[in-house]
């Protein structure tokens, strides 16, 4: 009877269906790269501290560095950067034991007097924002403004940050600062900052109830095939054998004899 073959491929749609969506499993054992203070623009001299943490744990563990495509291997899951230079600009990776390699992520060292810092450049919305107008060795910065898409957005006498909590898309934007450091004025980069909408949740929210309705389809059209299958079989079997009867002289070879 067919029913192995028949099964065979409905089996592998499930299992193709269960395990595709963007490699959720993956997701989970997957490193991660994380900076403190979390800016990926910092200017010469400062510091910073990577560390390779994986989804759930962040206890110290030997792990594999990647910067540059050369690859270090420490026995602690944090890479400290005490003064930066610019060689440390560049791409960083990194890998515990036991998981996959984290995503990429890129610093960049600035040689600058002020500098412009986000907590991050693409967020979703309703997470918070904190900016940074950031001076060479920390020197006093002073008549400070902060300017959104060229329009002043604060002003301060003496420097501050500016934190933004739940964020929406009109936070989007290219954002820089202007201050004077031993009464020059200086202008920092541009920083282009991007609040999405959430709409991978609701993908995820669909494909909840799409996979549980295509196995359902897929079972529904493979025992609709198995039984048109099977009814095909037996009719074909009933045509030989009354064929079988009319022609004593058929020269074919004779099919397996049924078993009923
Ligand atoms: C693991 O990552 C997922 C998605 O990024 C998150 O929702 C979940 O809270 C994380 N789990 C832990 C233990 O951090
Ligand atoms: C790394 O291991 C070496 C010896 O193998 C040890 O001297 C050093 O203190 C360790 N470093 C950390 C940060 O655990
Ligand atoms: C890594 O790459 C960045 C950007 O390409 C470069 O500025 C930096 O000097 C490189 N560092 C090393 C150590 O190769
Ligand atoms: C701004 O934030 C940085 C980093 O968290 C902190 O070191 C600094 O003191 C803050 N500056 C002001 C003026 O609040
Ligand atoms: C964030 O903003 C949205 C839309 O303005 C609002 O519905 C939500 O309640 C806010 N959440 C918080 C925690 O303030």
């Amino acid at each position: 009877m067919p029913t192995i073959p028949m099964g065979a491929p409905a089996l592998l749609w499930i299992a193709l269906l269960l395990f595709s969506p963007d490699g959720m499993s993956a997701a989970i054992w997957k490193s991660k790269v994380s900076l403190n203070p979390p800016w990926r623009k910092i200017l010469k001299g400062d510091a910073v501290t990577l560390t390779c943490g994986t989804n759930g744990s962040s206890e110290d563990q030997s792990s594999l560095w990647i910067h540059n495509g050369t690859s270090f291997t420490t026995n602690n899951s944090r890479w400290h950067i005490v003064k930066a230079r610019m060689q440390d600009s560049g791409e960083y990776q990194c890998r515990i034991k036991g998981f996959a390699i984290s995503e990429p992520v890129y610093l960049n060292v600035i040689s600058d007097w002020l500098i412009i810092q986000a907590s991050a450049e693409v967020m979703m919305e309703g997470e918070s924002l904190f900016l940074r107008c950031h001076s060479w060795k920390n020197l006093n910065v002073f008549k400070v403004i902060y300017y959104k898409d060229n329009k002043a957005l604060k002003y301060w006498y003496e420097n501050h940050n500016i934190s933004i909590t739940n964020v929406t898309e009109g936070n989007s934007g290219i954002y820089y600062c202007v201050g004077r450091i031993q009464r020059l004025p200086y202008i920092s980069n541009k920083l282009k900052i991007i609040v999405k909408k959430p709409y991978p949740q609701s993908n995820y929210f669909w494909l909840q109830f799409l996979i549980p309705l295509l196995v359902v389809i897929l079972f529904a059209v493979d025992t609709g095939l198995l039984i048109s299958t099977q009814q095909q079989f037996t009719l074909l079997l009933k045509m030989k054998r009354t064929r079988k009867r009319n022609r004593f002289t058929d020269p074919q070879p004779k099919p397996d004899p049924p078993g009923n």
